[in-house]
């Protein structure tokens, strides 16, 4: 199973398209993480500690990764990469996803990504101490040119890539409204693979277990099983408009 665990929407960017922007920022206590982490069902999961913020902007991200590990579960994260200052990191994670959106300096000021000399200078430490192929490099693709980045990464020896579009969600897009349209929504909404085959348990900055991690506002959110009851009726529930995977679970 891949749990994420929003342990914090504190964050030292900006990125135009976050919706964590326009959260409170705040980090979760270590009672309610222990209470998450040691709650899950039985055998060894993925733990990816991330959700609105930065991971290592949490005070005590190293502790949180300690218990993951020593809990016998795999730990994950994706970082801005502008916070490393130790091995750690390399030591500790077998897979470390970074972000990375464009290798242009006054375009990454300009979407928020500030002072991309210090990403690159850790994204190339972690290169040496953990090796290409322990690197994810996560990219939104809100339309620049990633050519150039593209050509950086294959030099450096990374191969694993995630490319995102913009989501069109309107939890997300509220934050670009004009760049980019809401996803319609099919005549005949049905549930997606989230709801269908639960394959992933996310817990928001309150603990609040949701089936994907797509739901930013929680105060539409109920259960798994009221969203299912929503399609049931033919509707598309108000915490899933405009998302891009309702009828993903249609055969
Ligand atoms: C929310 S961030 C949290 C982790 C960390 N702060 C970072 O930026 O890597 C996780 C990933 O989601 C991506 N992301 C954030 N907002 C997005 C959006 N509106 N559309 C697509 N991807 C987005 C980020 O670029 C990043 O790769
Ligand atoms: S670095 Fe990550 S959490 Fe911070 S603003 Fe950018 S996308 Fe959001
Ligand atoms: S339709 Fe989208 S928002 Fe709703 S549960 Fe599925 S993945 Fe999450």
């Amino acid at each position: 199973m891949f749990v994420q665990i929003e342990i914090t929407t504190v964050c030292n960017f900006h990125c135009f398209y976050c919706a964590g922007r326009d959260m409170p920022a705040r980090s979760m206590e270590m009672e309610l993480f222990d209470a998450l982490l040691f709650g899950l069902p039985e055998g060894r999961h993925t733990i990816s500690l991330q959700g609105e913020g930065e991971p290592l902007a949490h005070p005590r991200f190293w502790e949180m990764l300690e218990r993951v590990r020593f809990s016998g579960h795999r730990p994950y994260l994706i970082t801005n990469a502008s916070l490393h200052t130790t091995p750690r990191l390399a030591q500790y994670v077998p897979m470390i996803g970074v972000s990375l959106d464009t290798l242009d300096s006054d375009e990454a000021e300009r979407i928020g990504r500030i002072g991309l000399d210090r990403v690159l200078a850790n994204l190339e430490k972690l290169l040496v101490l953990a090796g290409p192929d322990r690197l994810i490099v996560h990219s939104v693709d809100y339309g620049q040119d990633r050519k150039p980045l593209d050509a950086y990464l294959r030099k450096c020896g990374v191969t694993r890539r995630v490319v995102q579009p913009l989501q069109r969600k309107g939890d997300y897009r509220r934050r670009y409204t004009e760049k980019i349209e809401a996803a319609p929504m099919p005549a005949s909404p049905a549930p997606c693979a989230y709801l269908l085959q639960p394959r992933l348990r996310y817990f928001n900055i309150e603990g609040i277990k949701m089936p994907c991690c797509y739901i930013k506002d929680a105060s539409r959110y109920v259960s798994e099983s009221g969203l299912l009851a929503d399609f049931a009726l033919g509707g598309v529930p108000a915490a899933c408009a405009g998302c891009c995977e309702v009828n993903s679970g249609a055969p």
